[in-house]
């Protein structure tokens, strides 16, 4: 047997949400809603799919290996020149890259915890160590305390998550420039922004981008713009420090279809404010559900809620599941007792709902009557 590496041996693999036709295969249910991954229940936009389908016809060709048409957009909408801008295979290949390019066996890196399962990855299959840092108690990151984890551990990569997944909380704007002084110039600093366009408050990546040399910022198309399955995310940060991506990366990793469906549905600012529009409104209606059940969450600028149902939450999530409802336990992020719930449409978010009380034995009542009123 040829040896695995040893870093390798080491990792554990990531766990995604479960997919739907898995759980049609074995429990059979047909009728099954996913609220699982985050996505967007309105599904990619109209244009993206037109886009991606008049691409078909250029499919017998290479993809431009560095994504041009859609760094250039980017650049127009970010006020920034476009080598500024790594488009990848999902912001996962960008996560990839800044690791292998930039970490050493031996090296350390600071990720917030509970966090996407993502960073760790990254850094484990580099031979580095990962030094994690308890989110603060409003389920933001406590950048204090991750910018002395950096310090003291000499840590050469940060990753900071804003809105925080699986949380959906955000640390305020003005701590920002705080920790970026306290952090060494040489250590590099990736603040990802998969949810950021869902998220109310201010915080001006760009700015901060032009004022500190050592910040990346991570932002995908998975998310608001439904379209996950295309694998398409990019990387903002200095010339500089992408150049050595492309001797690193698959010259081919975003395929043609996706970077032109990327490009239309950076323009569909209509699917945007729809999505945006569902989710405050299921926001506020899952607020409710879980005010009169009882059961804590935690305010969030994402497209999901966090919540603890006081028990294990394995079990309530294979009864929901049952139910023909998916949502994610939080288990592999060390919650045991929280659930995680994509905000869905209305009638999604409502058999939700549904599903949750009765798997918890608990009325709903008037939540439901409410809403039936508006
Ligand atoms: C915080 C966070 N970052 C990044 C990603 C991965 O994004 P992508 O699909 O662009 O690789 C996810 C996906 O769930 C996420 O939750």
């Amino acid at each position: 047997m040829l040896p695995v590496r040893p870093a390798v041996s080491k990792m554990k693999p990531y766990v995604p949400g479960k997919p739907v036709a898995d759980v049609q295969r074995e429990l059979g249910i047909v009728d099954l809603i996913k609220l699982n991954q985050n996505e967007n229940p309105l599904g990619p936009s109209p244009k993206a799919v037109k886009a991606a389908t008049a691409a078909m016809r250029e499919v017998h060709t290479y993809p431009e290996g560095s994504s041009r048409a859609l760094r250039q957009r980017l650049a127009e909408l970010w006020n920034l020149p476009d080598d500024w801008f790594i488009v990848g295979n999902g912001s996962d290949e960008v996560f990839r890259l800044l690791a292998e390019t930039y970490l050493e066996p031996g090296d350390r890196a600071v990720v917030p915890a509970p966090s996407f399962a993502g960073y760790p990855l990254v850094i484990e299959l580099m031979g580095a160590e990962v030094v994690r840092v308890p989110l603060a108690a409003d389920g933001a990151m406590d950048l204090p305390a991750m910018a002395a984890a950096v310090v003291s551990s000499g840590a050469k990569m940060v990753f900071l998550c804003r809105p925080n997944n699986p949380t959906g909380a955000v640390f305020a704007e003005e701590l920002f420039p705080r920790f970026m002084a306290e952090v060494p110039r040489s250590t590099l600093v990736i603040l990802d922004e998969a949810y950021r366009e869902f998220d109310e408050t201010e915080f001006d990546a760009r700015g901060f981008l032009t004022q500190f040399p050592n910040l990346a910022v991570t932002r995908t198309f998975s998310k608001i713009y439904g379209m996950a399955g295309f694998r398409l995310g990019y990387g903002v940060l200095r010339p500089a420090l992408i150049a050595p991506f492309y001797t690193v990366r698959d010259p081919f990793s975003v395929n043609n279809l996706a970077a032109a469906a990327g490009l239309a549905a950076l323009d569909d600012t209509e699917h945007l404010d729809r999505t945006l529009a569902l989710t405050q409104e299921g926001k506020s209606f899952l607020y409710g559900v879980f005010e009169r059940l009882g059961l804590p969450y935690t305010p969030t600028q994402a497209n999901f809620v966090l919540f603890d149902v006081g028990r294990p939450a394995a079990q309530v999530y294979e009864a929901m599941m049952r139910l023909g409802v998916l949502v994610r336990p939080c288990g592999s992020f060390g919650l045991p007792t929280s659930l995680r719930v994509t905000v869905g449409t209305a009638a999604e978010n409502r058999r939700f709902a549904e599903a949750l009380a009765r798997v918890l034995e608990k009325p709903l009542g008037s939540v439901l009557e409410a809403f039936d009123n508006l």
